[in-house]
């Protein structure tokens, strides 16, 4: 049985005033969300903060991104180490955003995702295709890539403790969800292929939808049988709605 994690990726948004606001409001109703893991992903900068307000309230934290490299000289750099430091159990890597407006490659992603791992991270590695690729026919095509460049470098042991974002890039920020039909079988696509290498592993891994998920339309995609969680973005930014998501996880 793998337990229902949803995540919220904060994106560019916050402050101190507001992430004290919102965390206080997701511990406050935490205890009806069952037992689905809530994680919340702040900028960076807010990750001592809000690891200090989530003392002794279960909610785990995550950060949305870290360098591919160790250290030295790469200004702007977080490394996966010192995240780790700050008290993070998980970091989103390849997010679309980071993908598609800062041009991250497919290997740039697989080695983040290592360095998420060798740092004792639980990385959340996001694929997904956009509105044109769907289009054309090339979702499959896009997410084995994305995913192939990662088993290549990781291998499929690197997935023993990894998590997986399905978030279509037309779904996201735009109102628009995929079905729960659309997002099950993309979900079932990516754990078929990990089951290819290791069946143990593509049982126990939790793959999560993102792209505009709701308290309206999440109780549908969590019932799909692949479906084991949410990455959510704008809805996380409101404690009832994230915390809604959360509670139809189980
Ligand atoms: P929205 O929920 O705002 O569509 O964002 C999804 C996302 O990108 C989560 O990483």
């Amino acid at each position: 049985m793998r337990q229902p994690l949803v995540a919220g990726n904060w994106k560019l948004n916050g402050s101190l005033e507001s992430v004290s606001a919102l965390l206080a409001g997701i511990a406050a109703q935490i205890s009806t969300v069952g037992a689905t893991e809530v994680a919340v992903c702040p900028p960076s900068v807010y990750l001592q903060h809000a690891g200090q307000l989530l003392q002794d309230t279960g909610i785990v934290l995550g950060a949305q991104d870290c360098s591919d490299q160790d250290q030295g000289a790469y200004t702007g750099e977080v490394s996966a180490a010192m995240i780790r430091e700050f008290g993070c159990t998980y970091v989103i890597v390849g997010h679309s955003e980071r993908r598609h407006i800062y041009g991250e490659s497919d290997a740039l992603v697989a080695a983040k995702f290592a360095q998420a791992r060798e740092n004792a991270l639980v990385p959340i590695l996001c694929v997904g295709e956009t509105l044109d690729e769907r289009e054309n026919g090339q979702t499959e095509a896009v997410i084995a890539r994305q995913l192939d460049a990662v088993l290549a470098s990781s291998g499929v042991e690197g997935f023993g403790k990894a998590v997986i974002a399905y978030e279509p890039v037309w779904a996201i920020g735009t109102g628009k969800t995929a079905t729960p039909g659309q997002a099950q079988q993309v979900h079932a696509f990516v754990r078929d292929r990990l089951r290819r290498q290791d069946e143990g592993i593509a049982g126990g891994i939790r793959i999560l939808y993102g792209g505009s998920m709701k308290p309206e339309n999440a109780g549908a995609l969590l019932q799909e049988n692949d479906i084991d969680g949410g990455l959510i973005g704008g809805a996380s930014l409101k404690a009832e709605d994230f915390v809604a998501i959360a509670a139809s996880g189980t």
